[in-house]
């Protein structure tokens, strides 16, 4: 097991009608600025809980942040943090309004542009207006973790920070919130859990077998709750299940001492920031195309995954288990109603291959836990897409 150090901050408030409970959690003399996205807790009721929870406070909005939060939006929050001196970012809604405002916490406080802030990944933030976030859709993990995703209209790019000064303080997760999502949004949020697992999961192993079996063990509940939850969506148990799983599934609790690829994002954040395609759809595609790619890499990890997850006899050859965990994976997603192939969502592969490889090579990036998915294996990746 590798050396590591952790801490998590973030105080979780977890269950159903805890939403008022954020009242207890903001102290009163603060100016709190609450951000929100396209309008969905205003049809979902959470609007109306939040505001009365906090009759008794100063609060001011700034609603339109965008799935996929956008820089240009986001800096016009920025202005009103500073003209107004707000002193407590409130986050309600999705995980994009979350990573929104985290950007916006540091961003007020930051000197120089604020798109260096993604730039440098994050390490020169040196202060964040404080945060804390009702959040209402289980996929990403933002609600217990530090990081954030931010894309740049102009440019077209999508790029991720990381900072200890943008946990949230506190998280409230009320799974009855989740009850209005759309099924595209559930999916979207089903298969971010499982990949984000996945990249913390499927990689080399440095005998973590504790870290393993909690990793393996969220992806059979995810599986089994899934199935629930789509076919009920109104299911209280299974979604408050599904929203754990979330939480955990991006936390780094369960990696913690392990080797971790992250391959599959970098890739996806590319087609998304490109083609517009949700995150969630692009995780679909391209993690199982990096498997294949670097099967030889991964292969005890997923052969360990064939037997436990999905049950295969564990006398097969190791190279036929990894290849039943990268078919049982893709028709995992499949009884989702996920598509996974390029052309499903009307990208061409061959421009997406070329043109993402190309921009990991200007970037000299090379991608997974053994640093060896040079642009030209991107390339690969995609072409199999
Ligand atoms: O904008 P509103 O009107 O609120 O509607 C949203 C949005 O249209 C809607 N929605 C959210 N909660 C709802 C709801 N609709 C009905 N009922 C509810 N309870 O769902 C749509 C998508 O919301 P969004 O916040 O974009 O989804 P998600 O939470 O999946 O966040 C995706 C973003 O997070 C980033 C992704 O790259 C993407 O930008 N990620 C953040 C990570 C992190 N901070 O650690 C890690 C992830 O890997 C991911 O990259
Ligand atoms: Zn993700």
């Amino acid at each position: 097991m590798n050396n590591f150090e952790f801490q998590a901050p973030t105080k979780l408030i977890f269950g159903a009608d805890t939403i008022s409970k954020v009242k207890d959690e903001i102290p009163k003399d603060k100016k709190i600025l609450m951000t929100y996205g396209g309008g969905s807790i205003r049809k979902n009721g959470v609007y109306k809980q939040v505001m009365e929870a906090l009759s008794e406070h100063t609060v001011l909005e700034f609603g339109g942040i965008e799935p996929n939060p956008k820089f240009e939006t986001l800096m016009q929050a920025v202005e009103i943090v500073k003209k107004e001196n707000i002193d407590f970012l409130l986050s309600v809604g999705g995980g994009s309004t979350l990573d929104g405002t985290k950007f916006i916490a540091a961003a007020a406080k930051y000197e120089g542009d604020p798109w260096e802030i993604l730039l440098n990944g994050g390490a020169k933030i040196k202060d964040a207006i404080p945060l804390g976030d009702i959040i209402t859709l289980p996929a990403t993990g933002s609600e217990m973790n530090n990081g954030a995703v931010i894309s740049k209209l102009e440019t077209k790019e999508k790029l991720a920070f990381h900072s200890n000064f943008i946990y949230p303080k506190f998280s409230i997760i009320d799974p009855k919130t989740t009850f209005s999502l759309p099924e595209k949004q559930t999916v979207n949020g089903i298969v971010d859990t499982f990949v984000h697992t996945m990249e913390q999961y499927a990689t080399y192993d440095v005998n973590t077998p504790l870290q393993d079996e909690w990793m393996l063990g969220l992806i059979k509940t995810l599986m089994t709750e899934a199935k629930k939850v789509l076919h009920n969506p109104n299911d209280y148990e299974a979604r408050a299940n599904v929203f754990w799983c979330a939480t955990c599934g991006l936390n780094y609790w369960m990696s913690l001492g392990c080797v971790q690829d992250w391959s599959t994002h970098m890739i996806g954040h590319e087609l998304t920031a490109l083609y517009g395609i949700d995150h969630g759809e692009s995780l679909a595609v391209v993690l199982t195309r990096v498997w294949k790619n670097r099967k030889n890499d991964k292969m005890n990890k997923l052969a360990k995954m064939a037997v436990e997850v999905f049950g295969a006899n564990d006398f097969l050859p190791k190279n036929i288990l990894a290849d039943i965990t990268i078919k049982k994976t893709k028709k995992f997603f499949e009884s989702l109603g996920r598509r996974t192939k390029l052309s499903d969502y009307g990208i061409d592969k061959i421009e997406a291959a070329k043109l993402i490889s190309e921009r990991f090579k200007e970037r000299n990036c090379t991608l997974g836990e053994k640093s060896n998915i040079t642009p030209d294996e991107v390339y690969k990746i995609l072409m199999d897409c």
